[in-house]
Formats: C-alpha cells, sequence, structure tokens
C-alpha cells in the first residue's frame, strides 16, 4: 500500500513540476510574478485595489502587451494590451475577427441578449436600433428637457440645502443618484427621486449596484468558483440572483403598466412625456420586441448610461477641485461667454455648453485620465497576429487597457499625467486632436466609434 502512495505521490509531483515548467514556457511575456498552482493571482488580489494603476505600469515595463496567467487548471488567462496598433487591428482593421464571445456572456449573464453581451447579427440589430432612437430630434429635446428638470429641481436645491447647513455629502453618491434618476426618466420613463434631501435607499437602485458588484467579481475569480456559488446560492452569487429577480419584477411591471396606458391612448395624447426609449419602443409594437428583448435592451442601456456619466462627472469634479488653475480658466471662459447673471446659478442649454471649448477639453482630459470604461474585452474568432508580433488563438480572450492607453507617455507625451484641458485646443482657440507623444499618427483610429453620430452635433 505505502509502495502505491509514494508511487501516486511522485508521479503527481514530476506532473505539477512539468506542468510548471510548460506554463512558464508557453508564457514567454508574463505580466506579473508566476506562482506555482496560483499563477499570477496573488499580485492581483494584492494590487486589487489600485489595478488599473498597476497594470498600467506593468504594461509600460513591458513595452504594452503582456500576459497573465491565473492559478493552475483554471483557465483564467489574458492577453492584456495598451498598444494602439493592437487596439486598431481588433477594433478597427480586423473587426469581423474579434468577438465577445460566449464565455463573456456567461459573466455578463445579467446583460441578456443586449448590445454589451451579443455579436454578428442580433449585435448589429439592436444597434441599429438604438442608433435610430437616439438620432430622433424628438429624443434629443426630451433629453434635454429631462436633464435640466434635475438639475433645476433636485440637483442645484440640494446642493444650496447642503451649502447653507454647512453639510458634506459624498459627490460620487450624489452624481450617482442625479444620473439614476436621468436616466430611469430617459430609458424607462419612470420617476425614481432618488436624488432628494434625505438621500433615500431605493430598492432597484440597489439592486443594480449589487449585480454590477458580483459581475465584477466573476472576472477574477476562476469560472469552477463562481460557477459553484451559483449552484449553491451563495456569496456574491445569491446577491446577484436577487438583484435580478428585483430588476426583472420591476421592469415587467413597468412594461405590464406601460402597455395599459399605450392601448388607452393615442399617440397624440401620450405625447412629449412619453418620448422614453422603452415607451417609443413599444408604440413601434415590432412583433420581435417582446417582454424578453425589452428586458434586455434596458437593462444594457441602463447599466451603460448610468455607470458612464457618474464616473466621468466624479471624476472631473474632483480632477478639478485639485488642479485650482483649470477651475478658474473654466470660470473664466464662463464669465466671458456668458457674463449674465453672474452669481447666480443657471443652467444652460446644449446650445450654449458647446460654446465652451475650454470646458470640453477638461472633460476630454477626464475621460483620458479615468475612462469610465477601463478595460474591454474581445475574443478572436481565428488565430491572428497582432502588429506588436503576439499571436492570438481562438482561447486566447484579449483585454485591452483603455486605462493605459490613456496615460501612456508614448502615445500622449511626456505631460501624460498631468491634468492639461488645453492639450485638446488648437492655436485658433478650437477643439483639437492632441498632438503629444505619437498621437499625430493615432488620431484616425481615436475616433469614438462606439457612439459616433448617434447623438445630433
Ligand atoms: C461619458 C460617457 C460615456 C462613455 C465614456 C462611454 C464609453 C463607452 C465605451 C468605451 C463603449 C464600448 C464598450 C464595449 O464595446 O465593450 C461604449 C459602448 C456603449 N455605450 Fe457608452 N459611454 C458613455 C455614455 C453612454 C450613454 C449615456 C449611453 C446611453 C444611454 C451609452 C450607451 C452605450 C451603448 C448602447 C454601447 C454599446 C455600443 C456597441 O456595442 O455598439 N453610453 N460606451
Amino acid at each position: 500500500m505505502a509502495m502505491v502512495w509514494y508511487a501516486a505521490a511522485t508521479s503527481a509531483a514530476l506532473f505539477c513540476i512539468i506542468y510548471f515548467f510548460h506554463r512558464r514556457l508557453s508564457c514567454r511575456y508574463p505580466l506579473y510574478t508566476d506562482y506555482p498552482i496560483l499563477g499570477m493571482l496573488p499580485e492581483v488580489l494584492c494590487n486589487l485595489w489600485h489595478i488599473h494603476d498597476f497594470s498600467a505600469e506593468m504594461l509600460k515595463s513591458h513595452g504594452g502587451t503582456a500576459e497573465f496567467i491565473g492559478p493552475w487548471f483554471t483557465n483564467l488567462n489574458f492577453l492584456v494590451t495598451s498598444d494602439p496598433l493592437n487596439v486598431h487591428h481588433v477594433l478597427s482593421k480586423n473587426f469581423n475577427n474579434y468577438i465577445k464571445g460566449p464565455e463573456f456572456r456567461e459573466i455578463f449573464q445579467a446583460f441578456g441578449d443586449g448590445i454589451f453581451t451579443t455579436d454578428a447579427e442580433a449585435w448589429k440589430y439592436n444597434r441599429d436600433l438604438f442608433h435610430s432612437l437616439f438620432k430622433h430630434r424628438s429624443f434629443e429635446v426630451f433629453m434635454e428637457k429631462t436633464i435640466r428638470k434635475t438639475v433645476q429641481n433636485s440637483l442645484l436645491p440640494i446642493l444650496d440645502h447642503v451649502q447653507q447647513q454647512g453639510r458634506v455629502v459624498d459627490l460620487q453618491d450624489l452624481f450617482n443618484r442625479f444620473t439614476f434618476d436621468n436616466i430611469c426618466s430617459i430609458v424607462l420613463g419612470y420617476d425614481s427621486n432618488c436624488l432628494s434631501l434625505d438621500f433615500p435607499e431605493v430598492e432597484i437602485e440597489k439592486a443594480f449596484s449589487q449585480a454590477e458588484e458580483s459581475i465584477f467579481y466573476r472576472h477574477i475569480k476562476p469560472k469552477s468558483l463562481w460557477k459553484l456559488q451559483k449552484w449553491l446560492q451563495i456569496g456574491g452569487e445569491r446577491k446577484m440572483t436577487e438583484a435580478c429577480k428585483s430588476f426583472d419584477q420591476f421592469i415587467h411591471a413597468l412594461i405590464a403598466s406601460k402597455l395599459e396606458a399605450l392601448s388607452k391612448c393615442n399617440e397624440n395624447e401620450t405625447g412629449e412625456a412619453s418620448a422614453d426609449l422603452l415607451t417609443t419602443l413599444m408604440r413601434e409594437g415590432k412583433e420581435e420586441h417582446d417582454a424578453r428583448f425589452l428586458r434586455d435592451a434596458m437593462f444594457n442601456l441602463f447599466v451603460a448610461g448610468r455607470d458612464a456619466i457618474t464616473s466621468v462627472l466624479t471624476w472631473f469634479f474632483w480632477l478639478v477641485a485639485t488642479n485650482p488653475l483649470v477651475e478658474a480658466k473654466i470660470l473664466e471662459e464662463m464669465k466671458e461667454k456668458f457674463g449674465r447673471n453672474e452669481g447666480k446659478a443657471e443652467v444652460l442649454s446644449v446650445e450654449e455648453v458647446k460654446k465652451l471649448v475650454y470646458l470640453h477639453g477638461a472633460i476630454c482630459e477626464t475621460l483620458r485620465l479615468f475612462p469610465p470604461v477601463p478595460f474591454e474585452r474581445k475574443q478572436a474568432l481565428e488565430a491572428d497576429m497582432l502588429p506588436s508580433g503576439h499571436g492570438v488563438d481562438p482561447s486566447t480572450v484579449l483585454l485591452i487597457s483603455l486605462y493605459a492607453m490613456g496615460r501612456s507617455e508614448e502615445i500622449w507625451g511626456e505631460d501624460c499625467m498631468e491634468f492639461k484641458p488645453e492639450r485638446w485646443i488648437s492655436e485658433k482657440g478650437e477643439l483639437s486632436c492632441p498632438s503629444g507623444g505619437r498621437l499625430r499618427s493615432y488620431a484616425k483610429p481615436f475616433s469614438c466609434s462606439s457612439h459616433e453620430g448617434w447623438f445630433q452635433g
């Protein structure tokens, strides 16, 4: 019996050693230190609190592209890149070869078959649909009115109130509520009243945040672990199930009440108040737009709109508050262009805001330094070679670090870590593509293809 144990232990040890060296040999560009059994996961977990900065540093020291390999036998392996030529290749030149893939869909299961999780025809259908919705003049007017109302009736009075009381507020929470109310009205035509003086806890908002948190952890846990948690309905996976249930109940009740309202009123009577995206889609009454389709479309728009705007608003105000010179220039530009009603808070129209070039530059800088989507994930359909010389095959998960790109000295120049709205403004005083580093040669691929032409103006 002892002999059997001895043989088994020796074989297992030998297998581990061979496996370890095989991994070492096959991973030619390691991003972090590769430990036996745990792979590179320990370094990720120790640096989770500043994972984007940490990854950007590591990518820089590896020439912009490197491999992450997870614990043994987990298949948690990625090729991470911030090389603009690779990004151009994947997102533009060889776009048809790169998909989100089935694994992505599994992680983002809560998104259903919406625009973020689908590929090919289903993705194109969603994209064309949203495109046509967003381009409508009536939608643009509705969106401006909704945001203006939230600013005038909720945001400004609350800021006035807390200022008078000398109260400290968490601006991220405030902007989250502000964006949530706007997105609820614009996407669903529903008044969530999240942004009010008593800072209420809104169930549906909590459900969203919970679902997103659980999705984040699915990225760093081995698949077998989160699948087991899901099966046992424990930890973050249980919370995710509950959150999705809450959202589904909420959205299906809303669809039912809208259906009833639509059947009672004709189009003229519903009028402008019902220019929200859900009502517009339902009004079209297309056969393929069943309750499931509507639920998925709304969930995707909701997450897309809410998180990106909350993130950019929060970082924008943090950057402005920590850069008093930039703040002074923003105020100076406003005074110069709209000197009237000095000292009195006034909500500008979209047309007026377009005249604020320096402010626009400051927002572009915020998006560069703190992109709301710091990573994009893609998978190849067929084996391919990236311009950097790294090979990819269908089993490679490719992560594009937009965060590292925004902080690349090679792209933006030596002052890449500085908050400089000026870099977006030409000598003529117009908004222009920055000229630092090697940016001029990259200028074309950098156009915002995700939203290009979606909104007018
Ligand atoms: C500062 C604001 C925003 C930023 C920085 C931003 C950024 C991005 C990025 C990087 C993507 C590509 C994601 C991917 O392919 O994985 C994306 C896609 C998308 N965004 Fe935004 N977004 C913003 C605001 C919004 C808003 C307000 C909406 C609408 C409510 C929206 C709707 C979408 C949709 C539907 C897609 C999917 C497009 C596609 O797959 O073709 N975004 N966004």
